[in-house]
């Protein structure tokens, strides 16, 4: 079974409005109301492809009650503890005659000691029975930032392979307990590191650089372009294929549960990139994060590229 964690889980409300425009009174053509928040994104897609699946975190008031109903309602296993305020509301606005898209993300409830101790609680007894943990996304105000570097050590101690896919603060502690997998984006990784890289060749020699600190996989996702997956051993860089593009939200969570599903079918790294690229842009074919299908992916799987590169790790 994979965890997946969502400290800040959302009611996620996207609405199609052809010729968006402010100042205006609008009704959408399409709309999907649906829980939302990265790891839960990350548990759907890993659903759909086969795997048993737990999404973990908080979910409180009439918000909260949403995305528990629409969990239940999509058959997808979850433990949300919960919160006394109310979880956020995330509106995108998807344009698809000016090609744009338009979030208003709430912040989300600020999460007591008593709530944030119940889900450590609840989430190191499941630990034992996971084959690996996912940590995506941002830490709520009320939560210390050094909590994702501490699950990814509780999860170390069991034996339980760790992703972190999360940004800012977060991602800067979260990378001293030394994950399993990093997955920041293009954005992210310029956030990490301090510099902003252009190309993939030179993204993936600075993710050795990562890799030498002591994270045994750095993956970064570059959005339409593809992604790298570094590792001391192996260098790869994936180019996705063309698709008819509708929206990236939750690529980068469809992405990951690729790369995790090649991971249980042990495939090897390029296997994995290759599956993780797939996923990602299955994931911006379709309406709604995380919401493509494994034939898709699968389909997608054989047209992704792949190049090695032949670099030298300086330890
Ligand atoms: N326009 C696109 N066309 C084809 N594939 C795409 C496109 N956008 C994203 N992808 C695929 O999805 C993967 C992840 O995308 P991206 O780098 O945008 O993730 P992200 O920024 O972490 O997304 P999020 O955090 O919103 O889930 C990419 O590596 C790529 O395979
Ligand atoms: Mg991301």
């Amino acid at each position: 079974m994979i965890i997946t964690v969502t400290l800040n889980t959302a009611l996620d409300k996207t609405f199609t409005i052809p010729n968006f425009s402010l100042d205006r009174v609008h009704r959408p053509t399409e709309w999907k109301i649906v829980p939302g928040g990265k790891g839960i994104n990350v548990s759907r897609v890993l659903r759909e492809l086969g795997l048993q699946t737990l999404a973990m975190g908080f979910a409180g008031g009439y918000t909260g009650g949403m995305i528990r109903r629409g969990l239940e309602q999509e058959g997808l296993a979850s433990h949300l503890v919960p919160t006394a305020e109310d979880s956020r509301e995330c509106i995108t606005v998807i344009d698809p005659e000016a090609g744009t898209q338009t979030e208003i993300n709430e912040n989300g409830p600020r999460i007591s000691a008593g709530e944030l101790s119940a889900l450590d609680d609840a989430l190191r007894a499941r630990l034992p029975e996971a084959e690996a943990l996912v940590l995506s996304g941002s830490i709520p105000p009320g939560v210390p930032p050094d909590i994702y570097a501490r699950w990814i050590s509780a999860a170390k101690q069991e034996g339980v392979f760790t992703v972190l896919d999360s940004s800012g603060p977060a991602l800067a502690e979260g990378v001293r307990a030394k994950p399993d997998v990093v997955k920041p984006n293009r954005r992210e990784f310029a956030e990490l590191t301090g510099e902003d890289l252009l190309t993939a060749d030179e993204i993936a020699a600075r993710s050795l650089a990562l890799v030498d600190t002591g994270i045994p996989c750095v993956l970064v996702s570059l959005g339409r372009a593809g992604a790298v997956a570094v590792t001391r051993n192996e260098q790869w860089v994936s180019r996705s294929p063309e698709i008819p593009f509708v929206s990236a939200v939750g690529s980068g969570d469809a992405f990951v549960a690729g790369f995790l599903f090649a991971r249980h079918h042990g495939e090897d790294l390029e296997g994995s990139l290759r599956l993780a690229t797939a996923a990602g842009s299955a994931n911006a074919m379709t309406f709604g994060a995380g919401f493509c299908s494994r034939e898709c992916i699968l389909s997608l799987a054989a047209q992704v590229e792949t190049r090695r590169l032949d670099l030298e790790s300086k330890d």
